[in-house]
C-alpha cells in the first residue's frame, strides 16, 4: 500500500555496507556508496535503496533530511555488560596509582565488588540504570546491543539480571540480546570452580532455557577466573544444550582462544595478547574475533591486534565491552576510531566491524546493511 511508504532523503551519500566480504581486509573502494540516495521504507522495513529521484514514487510520504546528510546502518554493539549496580570509581583510582586489574580483583574489588551491589539491587533499581545506559547508547547511534549477565553469580540473581534485560527489551525499541555470563568469576560462596560450574550446568542453564531468557553462554577464560580445561567442558555442555557460545579470551594470558577454536564458538572476545598462532586457530574454526578497545583504554593496556586478525582472513568485530570496571566509558564509535587510527584499519573495516560483521556475531540477519528486506535501522550523520 503506497500510502504507507516513507521516502527518506535525498542523502548526499548512503553507505549501504551491502556486499561487503564476510571476512578479511576491506578496501574503502569496495564500499557501495549511493550518491543523492533515497531509502523507501514500509512498516519498518526497507523496500528500496537507490538514487532518490529514480526511486521516488507519487504518493510516497517524503521524509526530508539536511543537504549534507550521510546514512549508514545503525551500530551493533556485540559485547557489553551494561546491566549493573554500584560503581567502580575506586578501581579506576587504584589503577591510576599502578595497581593492575588482577591485583584489584584479588583484593576483593573488581567484578566481585559489582556483584555485591548487583545482588543487593532490586529489579527496579537495575532496570532504571539499564534503561539509562541503553538510551545513552542509542543517542550515540547504537541500535542493537548485546548485554551480559554475570554480576550476580548465583541462580536467583543471575535470573534477575536476565529478566531485567528482557523487561527493558520489551519496553523500548532497540534490540537487546541477552547472554548468560554466570561463569564470569567464582563467587565467594564456593571454594572451587568445579562445584560452581556444576551448579550452573545443573540448575541455571536448564532454567534459563526453559524460561526462554537467553540462548547465549559466555565464560571468562583467564588466570584467576576459569582455566581452559574446565571452560571447555562447561562450554561444550552448554553447546550440547543448544546454547550459542562466546568467550572472554586472551585478555591478559593466552589459552582461551584455543578453547574457542576447539569447540567452534561463534565468537572469541578480547584477544589483547593474541598472537599469529591463535589467529590461525581461530581462522581454521571460522570463529569471529570481537575486539574491545574500550577495555584497553580503561585499563591502560595495548589494543588487541585488529590489523593482524584481519590479515589472517578473520571477520573483525569491534564492541564497547561497556561495564563499570574495565570499560566504563561505553563510547563505541570513539573507541573504534581510536583503534582504527592505531591499528591502521580502513574506514570500511571499521564500519563493517560495527555493522554487517557485528550482525553476524549476534546471528542477526535482518540488519547491518541498508538494502531491501532489511530493517529500516539507519543513522544519519
Ligand atoms: O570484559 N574481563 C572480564 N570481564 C569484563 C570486565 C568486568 C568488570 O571488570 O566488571 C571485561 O572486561
Ligand atoms: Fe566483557
Amino acid at each position: 500500500m503506497n500510502d504507507l511508504v516513507k521516502l527518506f532523503g535525498p542523502f548526499n551519500q548512503i553507505v549501504t555496507m551491502a556486499n561487503v566480504a564476510k571476512d578479511g581486509p576491506i578496501n574503502d573502494s569496495q564500499l557501495e556508496i549511493i550518491e543523492d540516495g533515497g531509502i523507501r521504507v514500509n512498516n519498518g522495513q526497507i523496500i528500496e535503496v537507490g538514487n532518490y529521484a529514480s526511486i521516488k514514487q507519487s504518493g510516497d510520504q517524503l521524509c526530508e533530511v539536511s543537504e549534507e546528510a550521510v546514512a549508514i546502518p545503525g551500530f551493533i554493539d556485540a559485547h557489553t555488560h551494561m546491566c549493573w549496580a554500584g560503581n567502580r570509581a575506586h578501581d579506576y583510582a587504584y589503577r591510576l596509582q599502578g595497581a593492575t586489574y588482577q591485583e584489584i580483583a584479588a583484593r576483593g574489588g573488581g567484578i566481585l565488588d559489582t556483584v555485591r551491589h548487583t545482588r543487593a539491587a532490586t529489579k527496579q533499581e537495575l532496570s532504571t540504570r539499564l534503561e539509562q545506559n541503553v538510551l545513552k547508547h542509542v543517542q550515540r547511534g547504537v541500535t542493537t546491543m548485546e548485554i551480559k549477565s554475570g554480576y550476580a553469580l548465583n541462580i536467583d540473581d543471575e535470573i534477575k539480571m536476565l529478566e531485567v534485560i528482557r523487561e527493558i527489551n520489551s519496553k523500548i525499541s532497540p534490540t537487546l540480546i541477552p547472554t548468560c555470563l554466570a561463569a564470569h568469576t567464582r563467587p565467594p560462596e564456593f571454594d572451587n570452580n568445579k562445584d560452581y560450574l556444576e551448579l550452573l550446568k545443573k540448575d541455571l542453564l536448564p532454567t534459563i532455557q526453559e524460561r526462554d531468557l537467553c540462548n547465549r553462554v559466555d565464560i571468562f577464560i583467564e588466570k584467576g577466573a576459569f582455566e581452559s580445561e574446565e571452560s571447555e567442558e562447561y562450554l561444550s555442555y552448554a553447546q550440547k544444550l543448544g546454547f550459542t557460545i562466546c568467550a572472554h579470551v586472551d585478555q591478559f594470558n593466552l589459552g582461551g582462544s584455543a578453547v574457542a577454536a576447539k569447540i567452534h564458538a561463534l565468537t572469541a572476545d578480547h584477544l589483547e595478547v593474541t598472537t599469529a598462532d591463535e589467529c590461525a586457530l581461530l581462522k581454521q574454526s571460522d570463529v569471529i574475533p570481537v575486539v574491545l578497545p574500550g577495555a584497553s583504554m580503561g585499563l591502560g593496556m595495548p589494543f588487541a591486534p585488529a590489523r593482524m586478525l584481519l590479515d589472517h582472513g578473520l571477520a573483525l568485530v569491534i564492541a564497547s565491552d561497556w561495564n563499570p570496571g574495565s570499560a566504563p566509558q561505553g563510547e563505541l564509535l570513539t573507541q573504534a576510531s581510536i583503534l582504527g587510527a592505531t591499528e591502521k584499519l580502513t574506514i570500511a573495516e571499521t564500519l563493517a566491524a560495527l555493522t554487517t560483521r557485528a550482525s553476524r556475531a549476534l546471528l542477526l540477519e535482518d540488519r547491518g546493511t541498508l538494502e531491501s528486506n532489511k530493517r529500516a535501522d539507519f543513522l544519519v550523520f
